[in-house]
Parts: structure tokens; sequence; C-alpha cells
């Protein structure tokens, strides 16, 4: 696809995001029923209403792209919209201040554009993955590689419980290490810190698609290191994220490795 069509797409995708963070803090204002998905996660009306709206204005605007959405479905193949309308559903839900749009777009099964927008502080982290990203159109400081010790601070999501418990021993290594870690529900919002050099890394072991898709566009176009091995002919199925600045990178996937050694 020429730039100039990824760069129209940018510009739509930017405009769509701001007024789907509004929607979603009208309902918010007005209130709305909480709801457990299937999986145990929370649901509200707002996230199937910002979904259907931000479907049906791409749609209108590129009816030929494909689309995938958390709550709607879809497929991935071929130029693609690949949507979560509110990521931290329960950040949202019980109005802790940590929630945001995530809009990305695939072609030929790879990030292209993406968009990150918390709406609560009016941030938009933006850009085409063949450039570095952009914070609410100033562009990002380039990424220093950071070392694997205490001057460094990850994300981290939902470690889900296997057996010997890996996550947990990963994160207690880190912690052994030093490294400052957190994790604010927002796997999204939280990649987008990874590219913009507000985090120096981020993991998760099940992160879905529709979280990572517009952030992944943004790692790419900072150059951070990632690993996302989504099978994109199931694009419900979750995978092991790991996103980070050079050096920690190389030095996070060593650690993993030997503690799945040891
Ligand atoms: C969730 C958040 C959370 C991450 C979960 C996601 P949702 O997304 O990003 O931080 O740990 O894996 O499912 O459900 O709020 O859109």
């Amino acid at each position: 696809m020429k730039k100039e069509e990824l760069s129209e797409r940018l510009a739509l995708a930017e405009r769509l995001a701001r007024e789907a963070g509004a929607l979603a803090i009208d309902y918010q204002q007005r209130g709305f029923e909480v709801e457990l998905k299937s999986d145990a996660s929370l649901v509200t009306v707002a996230d199937g209403a910002v979904e259907t709206f931000l479907k049906e204005r791409l749609a209108d605007a590129f009816p030929a792209d494909r689309f995938f959405g958390e709550e709607t479905g879809g497929g991935v193949d071929g130029p693609s919209w690949i949507i979560d309308p509110i990521d931290g559903t329960s950040n949202y839900a019980r109005r802790r201040p940590f929630w945001c749009v995530s809009i990305g777009f695939f072609v030929d099964g790879a990030p292209a554009l993406g968009v990150v927008y918390d709406p609560l502080r009016d941030e938009m982290f933006h850009g085409l993955a063949s450039a570095p990203p952009l914070l609410n159109g100033t562009v990002c400081a380039p990424l220093e590689p950071v070392e694997l010790g205490p001057r460094a601070s990850m994300g981290f999501g939902s470690m889900e419980t296997e057996p010997g418990r890996p996550g947990l021993r990963l994160v207690g290594a880190l912690l052994d290490a030093g490294v400052s870690m957190r994790n604010f529900g927002a796997g999204a919002l939280m990649l987008a810190y990874v590219a913009s050099g507000r985090f120096d890394g981020y993991f998760e072991n099940g992160l879905k698609l529709w979280d990572a898709a517009a952030a992944l566009a943004l790692l790419k176009g900072a150059g951070a290191p990632y690993a996302a091995p989504f099978d994109l002919s199931e694009p419900g199925r979750g995978a092991p994220v790991t996103a980070a600045a050079p050096q920690l990178f190389e030095a996070f996937v060593a650690l993993k490795r030997d503690l799945a050694a040891s």
C-alpha cells in the first residue's frame, strides 16, 4: 500500500480515536451496567457501542478494508483494521483513569500504522510503522539502550497461572535484578509507553492481538525490538508479547530462557 494511502488512514484513525474517547467518557458519565464475559473479564455497553462506531466509520471511508475488533470479531487478511475500543475495560468500569482507545492497521500481515489514545489525558500516541512515533504531533525521542537493572522500568500484564508459574518466577527474577515493575491494566497504553520511552519494556503471556496491534506499529517505528508471535489465521488467540528498549530486550529474552531451563 502506498504511503499516501497509509497517511490518509492514519489521519482518519486519529480523528476517530478522539471521537471514540469522547463517546466512552460520555457513557461513563451517564452510568452503565458492568457484565462478565465468558472469560470472566469485564465488559460494558460502552465497549460495544464504541467498537460499532469505529467499525461503521472505517467501513464508510474504506469499504474494502477488513476489520477485527475485540467485541465484534471479524478477520485479518489483506489490509485490516484491528481495534480495541476500550483497552483497560476493568479500569474504565471502575473509574480508574488508565484506559485507552487502540486502533491498528495491518498490511500483508504486518503492523503498518497505530493510534493509541488516552482520552483522560488527551494523549495521542500515533504513527506509521515506517517512521518514529509521535505523541500529540511531536516526534518521540529515540530509544536509548537500557541495561537489565535498577535503571530499567518495565510494565507487565496478567500472568497466566501455568504449572510451575513461570510468569511469576520471571517477575520475581526481574524484581531481584532491581527492575522497577508496573502493571496498570491497559496493555495497549503500556506498550505505547515503551514505544515513546516512558517504559523500558513490557511483557505479557497471553496478550490479545486487539490489545497489541496499534502499539506494535509504534514500536516498529521506534526501532524497539519486540516479539509478538500472533497467528493471524486465528486472530482471537493470545500470544506472549515482549517489547523493550535495545539491550534490555536481549537481556530479558536470555533471562526468560535461563529460567525456563532451570
Ligand atoms: C486487557 C488489558 C490488560 C491486559 C489484558 C487485556 P481489555 O484488555 O490490556 O492490561 O493485561 O491481557 O485483556 O480487556 O481491558 O481490553
